[in-house]
């Protein structure tokens, strides 16, 4: 995987319509306006006109009249709708599709050749799995680039989502790992968050102070490895003092298998994806 996030290509012009802006497409969105995107390009459209109207606003973008609308003059195409819409919806858009548009699927488990099929021929066509911790900037993107997406047109989606965390370019088979490694990750690390933080509270702490002592250690924990470049195990040793608390806490957790656990929902979470990939 390679993370070529350049944001230096000036977006300002760019045209982006956003069909389907729920959970995901949302933060999406969110992110491309962090990027430059200019709220006046970014055309939102959900299943009906007060939810268009709800998240456009939400983004401070522009709420399009009807999914044509959005498209007609968009350089990049956001499918944000359930994986068993989205080939409906690209066959449905197959005569609005302006020339040169990049089609950019959100979907778990529809292929670049499914949605390739359902576009005219021809068409640049993408897959991006990102996780909703894009939303603050601190999220990870995986892009699939179809044969039709043009240099240009992959330097963009890299500039687009420039401000969602990381963004790596990642193979279609590789997409079932990243969705066990970022995908879906970041839901067992919220799982693993609660769990800490109610166990901070049975042993006496209030709920607030508890949440903010956790929260604050997992990410410094997680900022020191990235900036250090530390193997965890290295930074485990370091604060494992012989029979100390931390050793004592450390055994625990082995005898308890978090370790399986944790290795079990990765698992669990790749071989959904694969397993909802039929093409
Ligand atoms: N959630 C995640 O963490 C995650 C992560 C990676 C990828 N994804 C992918 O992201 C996609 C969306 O998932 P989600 O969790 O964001 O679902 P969601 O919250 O249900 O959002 C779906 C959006 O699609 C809109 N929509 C439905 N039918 C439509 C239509 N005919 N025309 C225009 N808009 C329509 C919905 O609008 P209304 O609200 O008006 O119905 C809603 O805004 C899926 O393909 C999923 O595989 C999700």
């Amino acid at each position: 995987m390679t993370d070529t996030s350049t944001g230096t290509i000036d977006l300002s012009a760019v045209r982006i319509a956003l069909i389907g802006a729920g959970n995901m497409g949302g933060p999406v969105g969110r992110t491309m306006l962090d990027a430059g995107v200019r709220p006046e390009n970014l055309q939102v459209v959900n299943s009906s006109p007060e939810s268009s109207e709800r998240a456009a606003s939400e983004l401070g973008a522009i709420a399009a009249a009807s999914r044509a609308e959005a498209v007609r003059d968009a350089d990049v195409v956001v499918l944000g709708v359930k994986p068993y819409q989205i080939l409906d919806l690209a066959a449905e858009l197959r005569d609005d599709l302006p020339e040169g548009a990049v089609v950019l699927s959100l979907a778990a488990g529809i292929t670049l050749a499914q949605l390739e099929e359902a576009l005219p021929p021809g068409t640049a066509a993408a897959r991006a799995m990102p996780n909703t911790p894009i939303s603050v900037g601190e999220g990870a993107v995986g892009l699939m680039r179809g044969d039709a997406v043009a240099d240009a047109q992959h330097e963009l989606l890299h500039a687009l989502f420039s401000r969602a965390g990381v963004a790596v370019d990642i193979t279609e088979e590789q997409v079932h790992a990243f969705i066990g490694a970022a995908g879906s990750l970041s839901a067992f690390v919220f799982a693993i968050i609660e769990a800490m933080t109610d166990e901070a509270v049975r042993l006496g702490l209030k709920r607030d102070l508890a949440a903010a002592l956790v929260q604050q250690t997992v990410r410094g924990a997680a900022t020191m490895l990235a900036e250090s470049g530390m193997h965890p195990a290295v930074a485990k040793n370091g604060v494992s003092s012989p029979g100390g608390t931390t050793v004592q806490g450390l055994a625990a957790l082995e005898r308890e298998g978090v370790r399986s656990g944790v290795a079990a929902a990765m698992a669990a979470a790749a071989d959904a994806s694969r397993a909802m990939t039929k093409g």
